[in-house]
């Protein structure tokens, strides 16, 4: 959370009372910092597709939920007429849009629903050994998901040239691009060894396994830091 406020201070706030957020995800880690940012007078749309999780305590226990209103959707099709907020904001939820068509579907509709759009996503970049004990581990993510039970989430970080190209396809003007460097450590990359095991095809299982075993390896020696963050933000023409 402490990232997301970090993040949040390249985003422009200024001005925007209604907020639409895309992908928010179990534990609100954005929601919260941005319910924060928008002030007493704003409103938070917290739009997501199906991971709820801890959301609604994480909000109760934040004092912040009567800021913050949750939209079950999928941000392929947003429930919102043209212009309903100022702002629309992913952080760090392009890893989850299910590749290029669907990621340029969903930034369409954001710049739809809003004049300007601010994405914020890790990039593959490694500055440090524990930045990449942190991608060598995260990278996996995706294959072992997507061989294990057929859906590919977690998807490879993509580049600030890519984001871009994402924005672009999807109609919008690039006003501003950054590379935000995170001084803090990152929890996500770990996952158990028991979600290997179970990929039903042998070959990639045990190709998966000694990729998975020399990952942790390392990982347990270097510790994990956040990644740099790549941000760009745009409008509509
Ligand atoms: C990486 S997670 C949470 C990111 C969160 N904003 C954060 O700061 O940690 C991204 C979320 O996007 C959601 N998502 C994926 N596709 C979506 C879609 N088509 N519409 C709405 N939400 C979607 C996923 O369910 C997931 O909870």
């Amino acid at each position: 959370m402490l990232e997301r406020f970090d993040l949040l201070q390249h985003a422009p706030l200024e001005g925007a009372r209604t907020l639409l957020e895309i992908g928010s995800g179990p534990h609100a880690v954005a929601t919260v910092p941005l319910a924060f940012r928008v002030g007493p007078e704003g409103r938070l749309l917290a739009g997501e597709l199906s991971r709820w999780g801890n959301f609604v305590s994480i909000v109760a226990d934040s004092g912040l939920g009567n800021r913050i209103f949750p939209v079950a959707c999928d941000a392929r099709r947003l429930p919102l007429r043209d212009d309903a907020v100022d702002l629309a904001l992913c952080v760090h939820g392009l890893r989850s849009l299910r590749g290029e068509p669907n990621s340029v579907r969903i930034i369409r509709e954001m710049l739809r629903a809003a004049p300007r759009i601010f994405l914020a996503e890790s990039l593959p970049v490694a500055r440090t050994a524990a930045q990449r004990s942190h991608l060598g581990l995260y990278d996996l993510r995706e294959q072992v998901f997507r061989a294990g039970s057929g859906v590919a989430d977690d998807s490879r970080y993509p580049t600030l040239e890519r984001v871009t190209s994402l924005v672009e396809q999807a109609g919008g003007i690039v006003d501003a691009r950054e590379i935000v460097e995170i001084d803090l450590p990152h929890f996500l990359a770990y996952f158990p060894r028991s979600l290997v095991e179970r990929v039903p095809a042998a070959e990639t299982r045990d190709r998966l396994l000694q990729r998975w075993d020399e990952a942790e390896a390392i990982w347990r020696q270097k510790g994990e830091d956040h990644p740099p963050v790549g941000i760009v933000v745009a409008h509509r023409p």
